[in-house]
């Protein structure tokens, strides 16, 4: 538990700073080429810190990136880390592009969930905001949900003038493949200049665009439900819509249960706070799980009550080695 009494025991592992895309609201680098120091922890550092987090009572596991679905180790790391006692489950945040092949080792190997960004069904649109082929995404979706993994959820992140006009046409589609979707609020956590302020869209303007504020219902919240959305319906169509908004619920830190791992090795206790803490230098130090651990202690409790978004303007690191 951290000193605001939130239980942290969800772990989000970048596992590589490389992507495959370069959405407009992440990448500060052209197509695949790594930032930073490009000194990335390996698959058995990654372990190791899997099992210290799993022996202080974390429970879930995220993989994210950049894009995961580019480590050639990924299976592997999956089949691992899903056995390591007290892991509940592993999900991963992909952008879908490289699913379709590989979704069957993905679910084979014990992946429970999978999160596939989505931010636009138009495919001029989908090339111009990610630099990708939307149909490999779709069929990636296809795939996933023919692998059967318990968990599959897609994530739009509003950007004004950009995808505002995708919010009725994706909450349609995924209601049609009774998929959950989250729209999620544009986080200035990126070095590119793309999205301004003016890119900004409040959740609250993008609901009214599908229902007025008395049609949504609020959902209970479900056990298998790891993150910070907010799910609601409406009256009139069969869809789990979620709400993820970072920068307009003055309350959205205070449910906050996440420890963040980097590409690099570095644990982040808040995505919207420049603190960070050098795990990778303690699991090159010494082959102990104890300083792991403490150290993983420390960053718990380091967590700031909320994140800086609105003070910072600019962030930390680039998002594609944080992980979204
Ligand atoms: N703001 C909000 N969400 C973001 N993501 C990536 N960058 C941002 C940002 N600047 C989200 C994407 C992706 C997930 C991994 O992180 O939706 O699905
Ligand atoms: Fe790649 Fe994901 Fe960043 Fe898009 S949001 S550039 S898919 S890491």
């Amino acid at each position: 538990m951290d000193r605001f009494g939130r239980t942290i025991d969800y772990l989000r592992v970048s596992v590589t700073c490389r992507c495959n895309e370069r959405c407009l609201y992440c990448m500060p680098e052209p197509n695949g080429r790594p930032v930073g120091n490009g000194d990335c922890l390996t698959a058995n550092e990654i372990l190791r810190v899997v099992q210290a987090a799993a022996s202080l009572g974390f429970r879930k596991i995220r993989l994210t990136g950049g894009e995961p679905l580019m480590r050639p180790d990924l299976c592997d790391l999956i089949r691992q880390a899903a056995a390591v006692p007290g892991i509940e489950g592993i999900g991963l945040s992909t952008n879908g592009l490289r699913l379709a092949s590989i979704a069957p080792s993905l679910a084979a190997a014990g992946l429970g969930g999978v999160n596939v960004s989505l931010d636009t069904l138009d495919p001029v649109a989908y090339r111009r905001m990610t630099g990708g082929d939307l149909q490999r995404v779709l069929d990636g979706i296809r795939a996933a949900q023919t692998a059967g993994f318990a968990r599959i959820k897609l994530n739009c992140v509003l950007m004004r003038g950009i995808n505002e006009d995708q919010i009725e046409p994706l909450a349609r589609f995924a209601a049609a493949r009774g998929l959950p979707i989250r729209f999620i609020e544009l986080m200035p956590i990126t070095t590119s200049k793309a999205p301004g302020r003016l890119r900004f869209l409040p959740a609250e303007e993008a609901m009214a665009r599908l229902g007025p504020p008395d049609a949504w219902i609020p959902s209970p919240r479900s056990s298998g439900d790891w993150g910070p959305a907010r799910y609601y319906r409406l009256p009139d169509r069969d869809a789990s819509i979620g709400w993820i908004r970072p920068l307009t619920d003055p309350r959205f830190c205070d449910s906050c249960n996440r420890m963040r791992l980097t590409a690099d090795g570095q644990l982040m206790p808040c995505l919207g706070d420049p603190t960070e803490f050098d795990l990778r230098r303690i699991l090159r130090q010494s082959a102990s799980d104890e300083p792991v651990r403490d150290c993983l202690s420390q960053a718990i409790a380091a967590k700031p009550r909320q994140h800086r978004f609105n003070r910072l303007g600019q962030p930390c690191r680039p998002m594609c080695t944080v992980g979204g």
